[in-house]
């Protein structure tokens, strides 16, 4: 089922969301080589606490942090550990998500460590700018699959290969709402997009094969070719005039 959002509740589901987008920044700003994946989790913990908010992943369905950190061939779900030193070079994406009002912000980006490869960088941009692609092609009257498309022929015709096993979705009180959103689709096919549906948008683009596979700790999706990947998200609302981020600091 999905449910609609009116505006008195895209504007509480709106401070969820900026505080969503304030871990993550300062998360993103601690990104460096010797830090540990814990220290960057605990920073975007300690942000949404002090904001009042909840961390919404901590607990869910027994997630053990507050945010996924995922680094060079870890697609999504990386759980954070003391153990896990960021080195130069490394691309580093960050998920977190906050609950506020009763309503959930979700989003994510990829960071470099230091001094990344040419090509690390080049699929990070092409990820960060087909989710602005999706994100364009998220207005009223549409389909689901428009945003899909968009995302798919921008990454694909960059060379760069769409995960299918996981999508974006409908998020509100509920992490996770409908309808889902994949990152490939054919323009004109599934849900009507309507005003009041707010959606999380999350490309997940590898370098080599899209196909993924799960590490035993039962959590961390890793490519199955050994290759990088890289993971962009924002929570949007789609109003009848266009589509509006609201993961937005
Ligand atoms: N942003 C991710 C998602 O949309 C986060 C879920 S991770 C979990 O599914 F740990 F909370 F499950
Ligand atoms: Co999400």
């Amino acid at each position: 089922m999905i449910v609609l959002k009116t505006s008195k509740e895209l504007r509480l589901m709106k401070e969820a969301c900026v505080i969503a987008a304030g871990a993550l920044k300062a998360a993103g700003e601690a990104v460096e080589p010797g830090v540990s994946t814990a220290e960057i989790n605990r920073i975007a913990h300690k942000f949404i606490t002090d904001a009042g908010a909840i961390p919404t992943f901590k607990g869910y369905n027994g997630y053990p942090a507050a945010t996924c950190i995922s680094i060079n061939d870890v697609v999504i779900h990386g759980i954070p550990s003391s153990k896990q030193i960021i080195r130069e070079g490394d691309l580093v994406s960050i998920d977190v998500g906050a609950t506020f009002n009763g309503y959930v912000g979700d989003n994510a980006a990829t960071f470099a460590a230091g001094d990344i490869s040419p090509e690390a960088k080049r699929l990070s941009d092409t990820t960060r700018e087909s989710l602005y692609e999706g994100i364009r092609a998220a207005v009223a009257g549409g389909r689901i699959g428009d945003i899909g498309h968009a995302v798919q022929s921008y990454c694909e015709s960059r060379g760069f290969s769409v995960v299918r096993t996981f999508t974006g979705h409908g998020v509100g009180t509920q992490m996770h709402e409908d309808p889902s959103v994949p990152n490939f689709g054919t323009p004109g096919r599934g849900v009507r997009l309507l005003p009041g549906m707010t959606i999380a948008i999350e490309p997940m683009i590898n370098m080599g094969t899209h196909e993924v596979r799960q590490m035993p700790d039962g959590w961390t999706i890793k490519t199955k070719d050994g290759k990088l990947s890289a993971h962009f998200e924002h929570t949007i609302a789609i109003t009848a005039d266009g589509p509006v981020i609201l993961t937005q600091v």
